[in-house]
Order: structure tokens, then C-alpha cells, then sequence
């Protein structure tokens, strides 16, 4: 078989080659295809393709995580989601992530032990912080803090030292959760927690998430385990919106602070970080098991839509959500149950043996029940997304690793249509309001 595309150009008569590599054409051979512009008869300019928010154009070569959306499969580094969710912490799934194979023993104690000492922040972070107006949403506080990073690290701006790079993604994986627990604190007006050492990645961010007048915070093991879950399920997603702009800032050569803080900021939109949040506010407002036939001949009707149901990518079940489904009654073990629960579950039973959902491909997402375990873990649904950048924060880095280290990649700058005027000639104010 020949790995090639024959494109005639019926403007020319000309017949181009194109070859095929990996099932992509490079767009730069389209550009090749050229027509003369009828008015001018200059050579206009290449073909381009025209793809708003790139559903078809891959944008690099990755290696981090293979999905597969049909069959729902997730895999980081070749490892299925499941495994790494049940056997794995998050540290480990860190460091997967980032070196791009599994550590020794020596390797995931050194990697355990700097990413722990490496949790304190300048004190001059902390009064940044404080400078925050009381009511300040802690995704801002989180984007504003991490960007602000740039400047207590200057030596960061050193991209291409592979040495410094190493150092700058263990700090970013250990002060994340003391910037997003001390944004939490900030909203309630808690005197904020130092990182304490001698417990887990996740029990320290518990610690400084929730520790008052005691001496030592200590966490429940079921929790701890659910969150660090929960941060495997969310470490990476391939090219999402997050990862582009982490890829699209840094493609500019700028520091990994700079880069990791547009991350955040893109997972701060509501189609990005923001779904489980409203699969809450759907389960309150359906309120109780009653209502939900009522509810669901809505969505049928197209009134409504059914929250956490439905992905861009996955037409199967979203092989994050069963976990997270575990996770959730094992949280509730601890918490009590959440009343919302109950109507969660006969909803998703309904739904996956209805015709309307079925036929549609729609299934649960991991956004389905991970708000119900925020909720029980008492968290406002703020502090949702915060959660997730802290998750995605290996993948993020990641990402970054491979776009500096990739000889084929440019500074990401996409080709337009201009629609505009052409040539007008400027009338001075004078002359036009005269
Ligand atoms: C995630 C989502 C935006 C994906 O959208 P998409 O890939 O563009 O899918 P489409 O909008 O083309 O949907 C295909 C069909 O399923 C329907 N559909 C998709 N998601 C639906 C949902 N959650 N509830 C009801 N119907 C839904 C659409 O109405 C459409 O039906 P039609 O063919 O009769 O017009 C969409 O499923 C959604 O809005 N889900 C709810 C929000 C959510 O949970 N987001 C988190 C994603 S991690």
C-alpha cells in the first residue's frame, strides 16, 4: 500500500504527492499547493488548513498518554489508567510521567524525599498571598502565585540546562499544594498551614488544607488514598485545552513558571475544569429519585443536559469514571453519605440502559461523581478546579519536557483568513469629525 495522497488542484489541473506518516499529512506539504490569483496572476499563497480549535491537527509528537475514545482506554506512558489508579501513588505516577518509565527504589525515595523538601515556599509568596482580597477565587490566587514564581526563580529562564529543568518541575510538583491549601485557607480566613514533612504528598496537603489547633494533623488513610487517586486520574489528558497552552506559552522559550500559570488559567474555564461543579448544582436541583423521570424526559426533549454524561473524546465509558465511582463510596465510608448519591447512581443506572443515551454514545465522565467527593470532603466548589491543576501539574511538565526537547517544534503561531478592509487610507480626527 502506498502511504501517499494524490490531491488534484482543480484550480491548476496540477496533481500533487502527498505522503502519509503516522495518519497525518504535514501541512507544510499542502503549502506547496499553489494557484495563481486570478486578478493578479501572482503566485498566491499555499494551501492552508482551516481547523478552529484544532479537532483535527496534531500538533506534536508526544509519547506521554495514549487515549483511545472508543474503546475507552487511558494510558499514561503505555500504562493503563487502572493499574496505575489501583497500585500506583501519585508520586510514582509523577515520576512515570516526567522520566518516562518507572523508578528503582533509589530513584522513587530521592525523587520522594526532594519533592518533600521541596513543599516550603519564599515567605514573600505567602504575603503576596496574603495581599489578596478576602473574597479572591483561588484559581486566580493559584495562576497569579505560580506565575509570580518566575520571579523568586530567575534561574528557570535556563530552559535548555537539563539539570535546572530537572529542578525547577520538583518544585512546581511540591509547592502546588502548598499554594492551592494556602489559597482554600485564605477564603476563610484560616491563618495558613507550613508544610509538615513527615507525612505522604496527600497528607500534607490535607494537613495544610485542614489543620487547626492541633499539634499534628493526622489524615485518614481512605481519604488520603481517595485524593491521591483522584490526582492519578487527573496527572494527564494528552493534547486538552491545559496542555496546549502549557506547549503554547512555552514554545515560546519562556520559564516553566510562566508556562505551568497559562495551564491554569486555560483549566480555569468553565468547559475545561469547571464540569463538576455543575453536575452538583443539576443533583440539587433534581433534589430527590422522583424527579428524576421528569428530569431525564427533559434532556430527551433537548431542554436540559445531563452533567458529567458525554466527552469529546471518550464514546465509551470514561475509563476514569469507575474509579472515581469506587473512590466515592469509599470516601462516604468516612464522611456519611452524601443524600446526592443516591440520586446520582439511579440516574446513571437510567441512563446507561436508555435508548436516547445509548444510541448517542453518552456515558459517564470523571466529572460524574469527583464533585460528590470534593463535596463530602467539604470542599467549595472553588477549590474544584485547584484540586485538578495540582493533578495535572506532572502532566503539565511533562508536556513541557517533550515540546522543549523536540527539535521539530516552532514558536506556536497559527496562520489566519483575514477578513478585513484592505488598503484604506487614514483620515486624521480633525478631518473626520469636522
Ligand atoms: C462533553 C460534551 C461537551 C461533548 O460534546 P460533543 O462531543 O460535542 O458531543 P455533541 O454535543 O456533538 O453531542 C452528540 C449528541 O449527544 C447529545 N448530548 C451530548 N452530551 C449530552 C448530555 N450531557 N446530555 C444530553 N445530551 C447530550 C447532543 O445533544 C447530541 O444529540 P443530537 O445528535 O440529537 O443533536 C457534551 O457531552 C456535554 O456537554 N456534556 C455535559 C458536560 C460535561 O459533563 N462536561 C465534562 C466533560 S469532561
Amino acid at each position: 500500500m502506498t502511504e501517499s495522497l494524490t490531491v488534484r488542484d482543480n484550480r491548476t489541473g496540477v496533481e500533487y504527492d502527498i505522503p502519509i506518516t503516522d495518519g497525518t499529512i504535514r501541512a507544510a506539504d499542502l503549502g506547496k499547493i499553489k494557484a495563481a490569483d486570478p486578478a493578479t496572476q501572482e503566485d498566491g499563497p499555499g494551501l492552508a488548513v482551516y481547523d478552529p480549535g484544532f479537532v483535527n491537527t496534531a500538533s506534536c509528537r508526544s509519547s506521554v498518554t495514549y487515549i483511545d475514545g472508543d474503546k475507552g482506554v487511558l494510558e499514561y506512558r503505555g500504562y493503563p489508567i487502572e493499574q496505575l489508579a489501583e497500585k500506583s501513588s501519585f508520586l510514582e505516577v509523577s515520576y512515570l510521567l516526567v522520566h518516562g518509565e518507572l523508578p528503582t527504589k533509589e530513584q522513587y525515595d530521592a525523587w520522594v524525599h526532594e519533592i518533600t523538601y521541596h513543599t516550603f515556599v519564599h515567605e514573600n509568596i505567602k504575603e503576596f498571598m496574603e495581599g489578596f482580597r478576602y473574597d479572591a477565587h483561588p484559581m486566580g490566587m493559584l495562576m497569579a502565585s505560580v506565575g509570580a514564581m518566575s520571579t523568586f526563580y530567575p534561574d528557570a529562564a535556563n530552559i535548555s540546562d537539563p539539570e535546572n529543568r530537572r529542578l525547577q518541575i520538583i518544585r512546581l510538583i511540591a509547592k502546588m499544594p502548598t499554594l492551592g491549601a494556602w489559597a482554600f485557607r485564605h477564603a476563610q480566613g484560616k491563618p495558613y498551614v507550613y508544610p509538615d514533612n513527615d507525612l505522604s504528598y496527600t497528607g500534607n496537603f490535607l494537613s495544610m488544607l485542614f489543620k487547626m489547633s492541633e499539634s499534628k494533623y493526622a489524615p485518614d488513610e481512605r481519604i488520603e488514598k481517595a485524593l491521591d487517586t483522584l490526582f492519578i486520574l487527573h496527572a494527564d489528558h494528552e493534547q486538552n485545552a491545559s496542555a496546549n497552552a502549557v506547549r503554547s506559552v512555552g514554545s515560546t522559550q519562556v520559564d516553566p513558571y510562566s508556562s505551568v500559570s497559562a495551564g491554569v488559567g486555560a483549566l480555569f474555564g468553565p468547559l475545561h475544569g469547571g464540569a463538576n461543579e455543575a453536575v452538583l448544582r443539576m443533583l440539587r436541583r433534581i433534589g430527590k429519585v422522583e424527579n428524576i423521570p421528569a428530569f431525564i424526559a427533559g434532556v430527551k426533549d433537548g431542554n436540559e443536559r445531563l452533567m458529567g454524561f458525554g466527552h469529546r473524546v471518550y464514546k465509551n465509558y470514561d475509563p476514569r469514571a469507575k474509579i472515581i465511582k469506587q473512590q466515592a463510596l469509599n470516601v462516604f465510608e468516612v464522611t456519611g453519605t452524601n443524600p446526592l448519591l443516591e440520586i446520582a447512581m439511579e440516574l446513571e443506572k437510567i441512563a446507561l440502559e436508555d435508548e436516547y443515551f445509548v444510541s448517542r454514545k453518552l456515558y459517564p465522565n470523571v466529572d460524574f461523581y469527583s464533585g460528590l467527593i470534593y463535596e463530602a470532603l467539604e470542599f467549595p466548589p472553588e477549590m474544584f478546579t485547584v484540586l485538578f491543576a495540582i493533578g495535572r501539574t506532572p502532566g503539565w511538565l511533562s508536556q513541557w519536557l517533550e515540546l522543549v526537547q523536540d527539535k521539530e517544534q516552532k514558536i506556536a503561531r497559527p496562520k489566519q483568513i483575514y477578513t478585513g478592509e484592505r488598503g484604506l487610507d487614514f483620515v486624521p480626527r480633525d478631518v473626520r469629525w469636522a
